[in-house]
């Protein structure tokens, strides 16, 4: 099979929008006082092409990004899969800030333009597989979680990292509306332990296709954590904090029968209301026909995470 990279399937108008991104940055047209910029300094809803590393290459076929882009989990807009593409597309996410606290040495902000140019930005294909035994192959654009860790040099204390969605009921329906919201209680939060933080697989993401991450993938900043289910790969975050304790986090708290903690994707551990031993492929089997596939243990990265969870039980720390 083919090996993918983003370049095969990104349109060629994005590349020509890229190219003269670039040449603005030559020019020192674009922000001249901030190297490695990658972004046009426009508001997000232009979807600025992304000066990233292309690196990646993958085995892996490309869900269509019409999918990635409509088919979605964010129910600060609404439950239905097709709702945060329609409801969130005025979602203001420039100005923003990402605020980085708790049991650090150096705690910081970041701001919209920080976001993009603080870390090298690479493409990382991954699998993506949510809970609900769906699953899509994505060409996100990122840099490691632990990049920005090492800046904020956590203290001995520091168990757990915490990330927070933005709380704005005035912008987000799901947040105003319990019944519209899926009942929650916002803001989302989720967390993971600091060794899977600092997980070379685990990213933080501001693109994907080649573009900065529409409103409805998580803008302008979002969590990627590919070998567990998507809940934890929490969207639109505004606020990291490093802890000491646990905290209760969104889905688990919700429903701690059926969404724990940890949320490794796993074929041999089922939902209570469903089996995990197959997936729905997003975009595969045509328009008609439903394409299945076997789930994977850890969705196939059991060899860069399994170490993580030697000596825990699976079935009870689901
Ligand atoms: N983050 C927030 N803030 N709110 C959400 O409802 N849904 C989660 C996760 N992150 C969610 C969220 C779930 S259940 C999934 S499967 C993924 O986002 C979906 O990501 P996608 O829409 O980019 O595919």
């Amino acid at each position: 099979m083919k090996k993918l990279t983003a370049y095969d399937v990104t349109p060629e108008s994005v590349f020509n929008q890229r190219r003269q991104i670039i040449k603005a940055v030559g020019l020192g047209l674009v922000a001249s006082s901030l190297p490695n910029i990658g972004v046009a300094a426009s508001d997000s809803k232009k979807l600025a092409a992304l000066d990233f590393k292309a690196t990646s290459t993958s085995d892996l076929v490309l869900t269509p990004e019409s999918k990635v882009t409509g088919y979605n989990n964010f129910y600060e807009f609404g439950t239905d899969k097709a709702a945060p593409a329609k409801f969130a597309q005025n979602f203001k996410t420039d100005p923003w800030q990402l605020e980085i606290t708790g049991e650090v040495e150096n705690p910081f902000v970041l701001n919209h333009t920080q976001l993009f140019n603080t870390f090298p930005l690479e493409e990382r294909i991954y699998r993506f597989r949510c809970v609900e035994a769906w699953a899509m192959v994505v060409p996100w654009i990122g840099f490691e979680l632990a990049r920005l860790i090492e800046m904020a040099r956590p203290t001995h204390k520091a168990k757990f990292v915490v990330f927070h969605t933005l709380h704005d009921p005035e912008q987000m329906p799901g947040q105003k509306n319990k019944f519209f919201g899926g009942g929650i209680d916002y803001p989302y939060v989720e967390a993971l332990t600091i060794e899977e933080a600092l997980n070379s697989l685990t990213l933080l993401s501001v693109g994907l296709y080649g573009k900065m991450l529409p409103p409805q993938n998580g803008a302008p900043i979002r969590l990627v954590v590919p070998w567990k289910y998507g809940f934890k790969s929490i969207k639109s975050i505004v606020k990291i904090t490093f802890s000491e304790t646990r905290p209760r986090t969104t889905w688990e708290s919700l429903a701690p029968d059926e969404y724990g903690f940890y949320a490794n994707v796993n074929p041999n551990v089922d939902h209570p209301r469903w089996s995990q031993a197959s997936e729905r492929v997003i975009g595969g089997g045509g328009l008609l026909a439903v394409k299945r596939q076997p789930t994977l243990m850890f969705n196939g990265y059991e060899k860069e995470v399994g170490d993580l969870y030697k000596g825990l039980d699976l079935r009870v720390n689901f």
